[in-house]
Order: C-alpha cells, then structure tokens, then sequence
C-alpha cells in the first residue's frame, strides 16, 4: 500500500505531479476525455508497475501522451496522414496509431511494433505534460474493466493506496475516450470511436473490422456490476418503471425522470456522453440491479456513446 496523495491543480501541484512522474511514480490527471493514469513512457519500470496497478492485461498497449505535437518525431514515425490530423484535431481527443521508434520500449506498446499517441486538450494535463517533459504512457485511471473515471473521486475508488498521486481537476468535459485512429495509411481507420468523428476525419465507414483489430477491442469494457438495460428514447420512465415494479433496484439514464427513481437526466448525446460513466458507477454504488439508459442516435458523437452503452449492456 501507498498513500495515494491528492494534488490540487494549481502551480505546486503541478509541479509535485510531474517530479513524482519523473521520478517513475504514477500519477492520475484529468484530460479532456477522462482521467488518465500517467507513468512516464520510456521507463519501464514505471510502465510495469502501471500495468499491475490496474491490473491491464501486458499485450493491451498504452497511449502516450506528449505536451506539443513537436515531441511526436521522439516517439514515432510520422506519415502525411498524421502531420495533417495532428495540425486539425492536436491539442484535443484524436489518439493516432503510427510505427514505434526503438525509444518506445517493449511494454509500452503491449508489444506491438506501433506505438499510440495523442496531445490532449485539457489545459491541467497540457501543463502537466509541459512540466514533466517526458512522453506519459496513460490508459484511462480506472481499474480494467470498471467504468473509465470522470471525476478524481472515482479515480480513488478504483486505486487509491496503488498510486502516488492524484490531480484533482475537476470533472472531465467530454466523458469519452479519445478516438482511435491508424494514421499509417493514406487514409485514416478508426480502431475506436470517439467524438471526433468518422465524419470529421474523412474516414470510411467499415467500422467492424477495424474495430476486431484494436487489442483494446477485445477485453470486456465498461462493465458496471449492475445490469445494463437499453431504451429507446422518449421510453426510458416506463421501462424503468416497470423494471421496479418487478421489485428491482433500478437506477434510469434519461431525458426525463421517473417517478421515485434515481435518474441522471440528460439532453442529447454530448451529455450523455459527459454523464455515463458517473451514472454507472452511481448504480453500482447504489447497489442497483438494473440500470435503464435511454440510446441515441448512433451517427456523430452519439456513435462513440451507443459503442461504449453496446459494451456495457454485454452486447458487442
Ligand atoms: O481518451 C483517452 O484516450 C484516455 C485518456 C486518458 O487519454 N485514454 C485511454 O486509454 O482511453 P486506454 O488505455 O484506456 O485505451 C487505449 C486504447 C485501447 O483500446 C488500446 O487497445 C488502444 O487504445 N491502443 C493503444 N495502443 C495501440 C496500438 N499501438 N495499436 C492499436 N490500438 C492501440
Ligand atoms: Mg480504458
């Protein structure tokens, strides 16, 4: 056990959460998307204890996130592809997958000859990677399999006590992980969906396959211990109605509430994207049997939340 500390994201912090980086400790801080757990890239060490500290199986590779899309050529081969997304979408939630430089080791990449990387949006984790100065393998903070944290609270329920720090920014603006694109082409495939769009990045539209070839693809993902239980839009009340009438414990993701129901109500698919996750790991909390979501459309942004809400519900 260690004592997980609680950084405040103000300069000291900062500072304290990119010497503990340095130092090989791991340390969770908010992105734009969700809250990563940082160790930095190039040691493996750290990257080691950051595998055990979640739990991750060792072939499911990182993403390694970079202050300034300058430090890319540190880590990997860039492509016209690449140099051209980065300049639309860096800082911001587009991780590309390119081919390793030998710098990247072994276990950072799960083995695998390419390596993931992104600049992300958020201003705390832009600070934090500028004062750290070294690539920041992080997968989303959470333990495998539970729901990605979107807050630092849920950052702690899932391993205080198993890393040094947390830096407390707040609740993530978007909700979603990063999508994840193969930029080593001529043309961009989305390994995985996020609210940049297929649309926005031109790329075709045959999602299944691509998708099979994520390794992250294959493990069972956002899975709250409740039942997840889809409806269709407007039909979220009723359904949850009728689930509790049953005797069911039952938590409801919706437009509007029920009745005597713990509802999350949200409008459209950004804040559902924004309140998912936190919705989920509340019904756990709650000890809930059932926990109804109202779906979207699954075009645009609502494709990333309908992907996540599938996986979830145990439906692949
Ligand atoms: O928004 C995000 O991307 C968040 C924040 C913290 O940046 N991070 C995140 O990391 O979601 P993680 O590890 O939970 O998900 C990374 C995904 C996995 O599905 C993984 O398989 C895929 O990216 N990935 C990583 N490296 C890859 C590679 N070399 N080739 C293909 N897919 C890769
Ligand atoms: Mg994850």
């Amino acid at each position: 056990m260690t004592t997980t500390r609680l950084l405040p994201a103000d300069p000291d912090g900062i500072a304290a959460a990119a010497r503990l980086l340095c130092a090989g400790e791991l340390v969770a801080f908010p992105t734009e998307t969700v809250y990563g757990l940082g160790a930095s890239a190039l040691d493996p060490a750290a990257v080691a204890a950051l595998f055990e500290a979640k739990d991750r199986p060792a072939d499911n590779p990182l993403i390694v996130h970079l202050g300034d899309d300058d430090q890319l050529d540190r880590v990997a081969h860039r492509t016209p592809l690449a140099t051209r997304l980065a300049a639309d979408h860096w800082p911001g939630p587009l991780t590309l997958v390119l081919d390793a430089r030998p710098e990247v080791p072994e276990i950072t990449r799960g083995g695998h000859p390419t390596v993931a990387v992104r600049v992300p949006g958020h201003p705390i984790a832009r600070r934090l990677l500028v004062a750290a100065g070294v690539p920041v393998a992080a997968p989303s903070a959470n333990r495998s399999g539970r729901p990605s944290p979107t807050t630092a609270a849920h950052v702690a329920e899932d391993l205080d006590g198993r890393i040094a720090a947390i830096v407390d920014g707040g609740p993530c603006p978007i909700g979603v992980e990063s999508t994840v694109v193969d930029a080593r082409g001529s043309r961009p495939v989305v390994l995985r969906d996020g609210t940049v769009t297929r649309e926005q990045l031109g790329a075709d539209d045959d999602g299944a396959a691509a998708t099979a070839a994520s390794p992250g693809a294959r493990y069972r993902h956002y899975a709250p211990t409740c039942q997840v239980r889809l409806a269709d839009p407007g039909t979220g009340p009723d359904v949850a109605t009728e689930a509790a009438a049953t005797g069911l414990r039952v938590h409801l993701v919706a437009g509007s509430p029920a009745r005597d129901i713990p509802t999350t109500v949200v409008d459209g698919p950004d804040e559902l994207a924004a309140r998912l996750y936190a919705a989920l790991r509340a019904a756990d909390d709650d000890r809930a049997d059932v926990i109804v979501v109202e779906t979207v459309d699954a075009t645009g942004v609502g494709r990333a939340v309908m992907d996540r809400l599938v996986r979830a519900a145990g439906r692949p």
